[in-house]
């Protein structure tokens, strides 16, 4: 049933309409005896009002009536908020066994996600529509907290710990992910959108971005290395808007936000792999996690070694593949 504050976010979850409903009746009851309050006050201050100087006030020893009244009525009021405010609680906090396991990394200032089928994203979260979603969520640094207004969903990140929350998106569209919790000068930043896609499409979309395999046996080559890491989901060959392309990049010249040019040689590969705020390519944002304690200095080199050998656009064509087909 379609029930709408005009002053709050869409209603894009099975639960929002719930924590809307508590949400008006704290409002309404709370407005309620603030005006009922005022109008006794003053209505009583005028009805009662001394009409002469030598007018005395007549004795009162209580009523018993009245104070069962005004003890029992606020008792059964607040004991019906509590049974509605814990049974929405326990809806919100109970995700339910088929629910898809996503999750979520809080870091000074993103969040890495990761879906059940192994695929990454930063700042963006894909999700079916109509499907329960559940997030394990944990924290690399300091506390983070995870909120989708247009879900009614909100939890705390905390390093060295899980945390858990679910939602079921019901309406097909692009919601804001905030930080709730603040973390760094950069907390206003710590934002991301959850997409909530047709399952067919959801589908297709997770068809189009490469899984990374598991844990990497010893010695693996650079290639092995950069899937492995998910370097491709931003530095796709054509580019992204996330990151830049990194065919026939090495030996270029490229110019940075700060306005000055760097060419991409090894010590830049490394620096961008560990310290990836460090020099930023123009026309992107810096929001590349460090890999700083992922990969060991011979990974690194590994990985210097294949984004040297890969192939301009120019010379996509001595690959063999066809050009516009890879992804
Ligand atoms: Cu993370 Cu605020």
């Amino acid at each position: 049933m379609p029930f709408k504050l005009p002053f709050t976010p869409e209603q894009a979850s099975t639960f929002a309409g719930d924590v809307d409903r508590l949400t008006f009746y704290l409002v309404a009851m709370g407005t309620f005896f603030t005006v009922l309050i005022a109008v006794m006050v003053l209505g009583f201050a005028i009805r009662y009002r001394r009409r002469s100087p030598d007018q005395v006030g007549e004795r009162f020893d209580g009523s018993t009536l009245l104070e069962v009244t005004w003890t029992v009525i606020p008792l059964l009021i607040v004991l019906f908020t509590f049974a509605w405010g814990a049974k929405v609680y326990f809806k919100m906090y109970r995700p339910p066994a088929d629910a898809a396991e996503y999750f979520v990394i809080g870091k000074q200032w993103m969040w890495k996600i990761q879906h059940p089928t192994g695929q990454r994203e930063i700042n963006e979260l894909h999700v079916p529509i109509g499907q329960p979603v559940k997030l394990t969520m944990t924290s690399e640094d300091v506390l983070h907290s995870f909120f989708v207004p247009a879900f009614r969903t909100k939890l705390d990140v905390v390093p060295g710990r899980y945390t858990t929350m679910w939602f079921t998106p019901t309406k097909l569209g692009r919601y804001h992910i905030f930080c709730a919790e603040f973390c760094g000068a950069e907390h206003s930043r710590m934002t991301g959108w959850v997409t909530v896609m047709d399952p067919g499409a959801y589908q297709d979309w997770l068809a189009a971005v490469a899984v990374p395999s598991l844990p990497a046996p010893p010695g693996e080559s650079g290639e092995q290395i950069f899937t492995r890491l998910a370097c491709g989901s931003c530095h796709r060959e054509q580019g992204s808007v996330i990151g830049p392309t990194l065919h026939g990049i090495f030996g270029t010249e490229v110019e940075l936000t700060s306005g000055e040019t760097v060419t991409i040689d090894e010590s830049y590969i490394r620096e961008s792999i560990l310290d990836p705020a460090a020099k930023i390519v123009a026309g992107y944002q810096p929001v590349m996690p460090s890999f700083k304690g992922q990969v060991s200095e011979d990974e690194i080199r590994q990985l210097i070694s294949y984004i040297e050998s890969l192939p301009g656009a120019g010379h996509a064509a001595t690959t063999g593949e066809s050009e516009g087909v890879v992804r």
